[in-house]
């Protein structure tokens, strides 16, 4: 990994918070008000088991960095309060890891500081299964994440130009990883199309990571001399990618990202079929501007406004969830509609 690569990694986090904004895209959706919810608050269950795993919280920290001295430190924040809370997290990739032994310590220190924890490691899909096997050493990891970041390797100037052996490479990897194995993407949202196929090749969750948050097809225009500024809004929220899915959650785990920013976001997500959810731009933002702390503070006020909303929706937990009445936006009903997708189907089910 040379200079530039390191730069790189440096340039994601900065242009992260410089482009960070509080815009929700969860408002193309909203549920329906139900006065006589049949729940009393200290019942309400959050667990949320995903990988045979139960985890005490509906969200983890997805992929963020690692590969420089600055990541490192990211990277020891959130492992802290990973810990500290029980929350499962994600590396950043780990390809500058696999390149450069000096760049190992800005990834394995997720590990010093969260022994016991589950960590996802993150590679992308153009590499081997002896490479993902290290990936997965370097850090005891639970798990591994490969992202598909097609939109996104095409706009970085010195990104990647090679994607057809991607899909072929992913299966190779299943068959051989004997951890769950999840396809995710970086925030341009996934179609049941594709999660269609990563199901039939062996992939053991997909989280559909969709518009609406981090937008890499900004960051990386703006690291650009000449910016492909049409794709700035390139790809599917995560609404529209969760709808979408929403007939393959009996037979895919689905993960939902991409602009989560509140407790019902998390909510919304889990309401449309998605399993767990995660976050990595409103986190980062976060750690930014809070010591960690605050941070843990924060996210605990997150579990009583989860167990808040848990209760007006009727739900004591996550499966309950799936009962809940929701209505759409136009915009997000003529997704549907264009999708062959019964959007009232949200709106009565109970
Ligand atoms: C990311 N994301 C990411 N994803 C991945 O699979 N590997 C990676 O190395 C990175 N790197 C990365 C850096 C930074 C600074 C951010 C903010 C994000 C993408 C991330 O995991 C997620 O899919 C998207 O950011 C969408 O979710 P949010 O940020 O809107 O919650």
């Amino acid at each position: 990994m040379n200079r530039e690569q390191i730069n790189r990694k440096n340039e994601h986090l900065h242009l992260a918070e410089q482009l960070y904004n509080e815009t929700s895209s969860f408002e193309d959706v909203s549920f329906i008000h139900n006065s006589l919810p049949s729940v009393d608050l200290e019942h309400v269950d959050l667990t949320t088991t995903i990988f045979n795993h139960a985890f005490d919280w509906p969200f983890f920290i997805n992929a963020i960095t690692g590969g420089s001295q600055q990541a490192k430190v990211i990277n020891q924040k959130i492992a802290q309060l990973a810990h500290h809370l029980n929350i499962g997290m994600a590396t950043g990739s780990l390809s500058a890891a696999l390149k450069n032994h000096d760049l190992i310590d800005s990834f394995s220190i997720v590990r010093k500081e969260n022994p016991d924890g589950f960590i996802l490691a993150n590679l992308s899909a153009e590499y081997s299964v002896e490479e993902a096997k290290r990936a997965i050493d370097l850090i005891q990891a639970n798990g591994l994440q490969i992202h598909i970041n097609v939109a996104q390797e095409l706009i970085m100037p010195e990104g990647n130009r090679y994607f057809s052996s991607w899909l072929h490479n992913i299966e190779n990897i299943c068959t051989q990883l004997s951890c769950p194995v999840i396809v995710k993407e970086v925030g341009f949202g996934m179609t049941r199309e594709v999660v269609c196929q990563l199901q039939q090749i062996g992939v053991s969750a997909v989280d559909i990571s969709g518009k609406g948050g981090t937008n890499f097809a900004m960051i990386e225009n703006k690291r650009r001399l000449s910016p492909y500024t049409s794709l700035n809004h390139w790809g599917l929220s995560t609404l529209e990618s969760l709808v979408d899915n929403y007939q393959n959650t009996n037979h895919m785990t689905i993960i939902a990202s991409g602009g989560i920013r509140n407790p019902l976001d998390v909510v919304k997500c889990l309401s449309l079929g998605a399993k767990n959810t995660s976050m990595a731009g409103y986190l980062l933002h976060y750690l930014n501007h809070h010591a960690i702390e605050e941070t843990i503070d924060h996210l605990l006020e997150w579990k009583k406004e989860l167990k808040m909303l848990y209760t007006l929706l009727g739900a004591k937990n996550n499966n309950d969830l799936m009962k809940t009445q929701l209505l759409f936006s136009p915009r997000l009903a003529h997704w549907c509609q264009a999708r062959h997708i019964d959007w009232t189907q949200w709106a009565n089910r109970h």
